[in-house]
């Protein structure tokens, strides 16, 4: 009974030990650093899920920012550095991209158990990751934009159609899932030349495959932790992020689009046909084609859903900007009310309003780069030396929020952008909803051209209001998402300008 005891207590304090081995890394190396908790570090309402990890990043931003260019982080047990500075944000994204050119995520995927994932740029690391970018990369250019956009244009009859119904009952629209809806179908289209039929079937199956796609189960989560606080365990603990189920139901689909072009040889210069000819040049599989489209679809959907939800609730909390953005629209509509792609790019107000409501509500709240050789970071006279295998963060949602970088940013104030003024907030890598660097989000002008067309389309057919049932006093991101999610949903309200 005594050995026993003994033995426990010896055990408790070797674990102990473990969990705390590197909480001095950072005061030995004099870098400002909090005091980490056992077992959570220094994120630890993010990881208890009391709150959503970016109010972890939100406190340590305020309470270093202006006093240090970084600060020393433990993440779990790991030593990690969150950045300040805008300048030393661009070195990590753009000037020493090379020490910094995956993304922490790269290991966590089991390209057994997740095969449609695995070729996903995003998850790619060094030479695959700039051999994959640059295969899918023509896949975005404005002549394939412009050729997509009739498609788009389609989707977005479908949804005024459907508010305009709706909009008669007395229920609110949750924003989210009224974008949800148009992105699944845009994207469907776009990429498998289907109609995914949200707007017209009630549980229709791609957009509820597509909510499958991004639930993640809290075991993925407990599991990601056990991982990364006992490396070891990676080799027990595998991780499958999509179901077999949902993987089969994408690869179906594609190889049911693939058979129906092929046999009726249809011609449409779509994401499919993208793929089509990747096939034929390089003789890509038939798993390669289908984790392509899996990923154009998952990329393509969730992201610009949420960015749309909140520039909607922007506009709807906002009369001046919501007229403004309206005239806009009038003044660049032909007479049946359509916009053509070519105004679409030249609606400036129309950029502004969008841009704002990503840096206010940026669908990707923070990112992680991991460093793959030891690299110094300087700034002020201040150095730190980030050795090879250690995370950098980048506080995408508190730089957005800096007033040093953004005057009043609380406030929803398109004309901050002005004059081209945006250039100059994205060249310092002080406004980032797309990241930045050679990584910078590969689907950029796809998600500004279907976000934009959807506002366009909404604002120039409904006057938008937020509904009471909008728990947004303060807006909360939901802490058990990844995504900027916000509890208790955006509601709003339409009603359609033609009855007035
Ligand atoms: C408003 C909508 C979107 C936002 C705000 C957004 C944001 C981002 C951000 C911030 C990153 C960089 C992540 C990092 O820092 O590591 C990223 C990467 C990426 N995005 Fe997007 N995204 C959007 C829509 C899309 C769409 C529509 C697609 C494709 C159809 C797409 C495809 C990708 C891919 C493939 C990457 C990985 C790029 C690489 O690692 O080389 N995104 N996105």
């Amino acid at each position: 009974m005594i050995l026993f005891i003994i033995l426990t207590f010896a055990a408790a304090g070797l674990l102990y030990l473990y969990l705390i081995w590197n909480f001095s890394y950072w005061s030995k190396r004099r870098v400002p650093s909090p005091k980490a908790k056992v077992l959570l570090g220094d994120l630890p309402n993010g990881i208890l899920r009391k709150e959503n990890m970016a109010y972890d990043f939100e406190r340590l931003y305020n309470k270093y920012k202006g006093k240090t260019p970084f600060v020393g982080i433990i993440q779990l047990r790991d030593p990690r550095l969150l950045i300040l500075e805008p300048e030393l944000i661009k070195d990590v994204l753009v000037g020493k991209f090379h020490y910094f050119k995956n993304n922490e995520f790269a290991d966590m995927i089991d390209t057994k158990l997740d095969p449609l994932f695995a070729k996903n740029p995003f998850f790619l690391k060094d030479d695959e990751w700039k051999e994959k970018r640059a295969e899918i990369t023509p896949a975005f250019t404005t002549n394939r934009m412009k050729a997509l956009y009739p498609l788009i244009q389609d989707v977005s009859a479908r949804m005024v159609k459907y508010i305009t119904i709706e909009s008669k009952k007395s229920d609110p629209f949750d924003a989210r899932e009224l974008s949800a809806k148009y992105t699944t179908d845009v994207v469907s289209n776009c990429i498998f030349g289907v109609d995914a039929e949200s707007f017209t079937k009630e549980n229709a199956k791609i957009r509820e495959m597509g909510k499958k796609l991004f639930s993640s189960s809290p075991w993925i989560f407990i599991k990601m932790i056990l991982i990364e606080s006992f490396k070891f365990l990676k080799r027990f603990i595998k991780i499958q992020f999509t179901e077999i189920e949902i993987q089969q139901f994408f690869v179906d689909l594609m190889k049911q689009a693939l058979k129906y072009r092929d046999e009726n040889n249809i011609q449409r210069e779509d994401f499919l046909d993208y793929i089509i000819q990747l096939r034929n040049k390089k003789n890509i599989s038939e798993l390669e084609m289908a984790s392509h489209t899996i990923s154009f679809f998952s990329d393509g959907f969730e992201t610009s859903s949420i960015a749309i939800s909140h520039a909607l609730y922007e506009l709807g909390k906002s009369k001046r900007v919501q007229d403004k953005l309206r005239e806009e629209i009038k003044n660049n509509a032909n007479k049946n009310g359509q916009i053509s792609f070519e105004k679409l790019q030249e609606m400036s107000y129309l950029d502004q309003v969008f841009h704002e409501a990503l840096r206010m509500h940026p669908p990707l709240v923070t990112s992680s780069r991991l460093c793959s050789e030891d690299v110094d970071l300087e700034y002020d006279g201040k150095k730190v030396t980030v050795e090879k295998g250690m995370s950098v963060f980048i506080p995408y949602l508190s730089v957005h929020y800096d007033p040093e970088n953004f005057l009043e940013p609380k406030n929803f104030h398109p004309e901050r952008f002005d004059d081209g003024a945006m250039k100059d907030y994205l060249d310092r890598c002080v406004l980032m909803p797309f990241g930045g660097g050679p990584r910078i989000c590969l689907g950029m002008r796809f998600a500004l051209l279907q976000s934009k067309a959807a506002l366009a389309a909404i604002v120039g057919n409904f006057e938008v209001t937020v509904n009471s049932k909008t728990q947004d006093n303060p807006l909360v991101i939901d802490p058990k998402e990844f995504l900027n999610i916000k509890t208790g949903g955006l509601w709003l309200d339409f009603k359609p300008l033609s009855e007035e």
